[in-house]
């Protein structure tokens, strides 16, 4: 298999960069530019050798020719999509990174190793996000799949013309793999902060997706007094106050109203109905169901303070879990030195681990403080290129550690 340099692996990246156009990285979730990002990758991958398939939700795999029938497959990979002016690294990294480390392994290696996209992790177009991850393990369910964008455009029919027929039916898209190794930034600057070029993720943080619709009553800005409007607008406001009150006093937990859509949206009219979305995280699943149960009742209080009606759906689970000591003992062999810490931002990772797959996580350190989900995201090469040695090395440890105990 050709070697795949840390030159190649940096125009990779800024190849990828420049699909979406526009002020950073553009490749929204089932857009056309995650399209392109998936059709390029897939070229990439066949020059590396490997053999390319898709599953009908559209997530892309590279599989490696492996001598030995027995090996259990090893996946190692991350997601191309990206939110709105998003950073180079993100997801990226991770899929050209597990290509790079995949291409480089020497032949007579008994590891039967995979290189996977993953469709739409973030959620941008559609919310909830961890779409391929969630479909390929089968924890999709027929609701993810209504889901409509801002112009009313729906998830089923982008996937049917894009091609991609997916049955919705709780099993797996394609055999489960042995182990799932992802490779990503950090995010944060955690390891900045340690001097340290990479860490080995212990754990996920738990988090979940609510929307929430405040509905009230259409009046005139001018002529309807204060006290007597029902205004859904302002029942969104107090929610979003409460909201971050509620994360603040918990201490260990997050919350961001990320998306406020008001109607009818004119200068002039007291807002009828709000539409929220809000994304709330915890360390471990007993704070984040305090966590949405603080949420539920700040929505209920800001609801009736403005005397509205209220109704709240959890779109999206996503447990804390903690990571595999087999993909962990794997890392920590090839890099001992490496510090541990646990990962705020929500990975494909979690969805593999949550289906019981036996998963790890590879981060590399993050500049700009840890900046992640803008341009400014950086890192630097020579840490890439340390992160593609060690996950190669995990995938040849990896890949014994599997055979030895089908055999055992
Ligand atoms: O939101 C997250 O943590 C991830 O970037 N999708
Ligand atoms: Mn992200
Ligand atoms: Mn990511």
């Amino acid at each position: 298999m050709p070697e795949v340099s840390l030159g190649q692996v940096v125009r990779w990246l800024e190849d990828l960069y420049e699909i979406g156009g526009g002020e950073g990285a553009n490749r929204v979730g089932f857009t056309d530019a995650e399209s392109r990002a998936h059709e390029r990758v897939a070229i990439w991958m066949s020059g590396c050798g490997l053999q390319t398939t898709r599953d009908t939700a559209g997530n892309l795999y590279g599989r490696r020719p492996c001598a030995e029938p027995q090996a259990p497959e090893i996946w190692i990979g991350s997601h191309l999509d990206t939110v709105p002016n998003g950073g180079r690294y993100d997801g990226a990294l991770g899929v050209v990174g597990a290509l790079a480390a995949v291409a480089g392994l020497e032949e007579d290696v008994p590891a039967a190793a995979t290189v996977v996209a993953f469709r739409d992790e973030e959620g941008a177009r559609f919310g909830r996000g961890f779409f391929g991850s969630r479909a390929v393990t089968g924890r999709l369910v027929q609701e993810d799949l209504e889901q409509r964008d801002a112009n009313g455009e729906r998830l089923a029919d982008v996937l049917d013309e894009l091609g991609f027929r997916l049955q919705v039916d709780c099993s797996w898209l394609v055999e489960r793999p042995g182990a799932y190794l992802e490779l990503h930034i950090e995010q944060g600057p955690v390891l900045a902060d340690r001097d340290s070029p990479i860490g080995i993720v212990t754990a996920f943080v738990g988090l979940i997706e609510l929307q929430i619709e405040f509905v009230g009553y259409a009046a005139h800005a001018g002529t309807t007094p204060m006290n007597a409007r029902r205004d859904a607008g302002l029942a969104a406001a107090a929610f979003q106050l409460a909201a971050a009150a509620t994360a603040e006093h918990m201490g260990d937990a997050v919350v961001t109203t990320g998306s406020v859509v008001l109607e009818p949206a004119a200068s002039n009219v007291v807002p009828a109905r709000a539409r929220l979305t809000v994304d709330a995280r915890a360390a471990n699943n007993d704070r984040l169901l305090s966590l949405e149960q603080g949420l539920r009742a700040a929505a209920r209080t800001a609801a009736e303070q403005f005397r509205c009606d209220m109704t709240i759906a959890k779109t999206l689970q996503v447990d804390a879990l903690p990571t595999h000591p087999m993909v962990v003992e794997a890392l920590r062999t090839v890099a001992p030195a490496a510090p541990v810490l646990p990962s705020g931002a929500g990975h494909d990772a979690q969805v593999l681990a949550a289906a019981g797959v036996p998963t790890g996580m590879l981060f590399v350190r993050s500049l700009n403080g840890g900046a992640s989900h803008t341009p400014v995201e950086a890192t630097h090469p020579d840490d890439i290129d340390l992160s593609i040695q060690v996950v190669r090395g995990a995938i040849m440890h990896l890949a014994s550690e599997l055979l030895a105990t089908r055999a055992g």
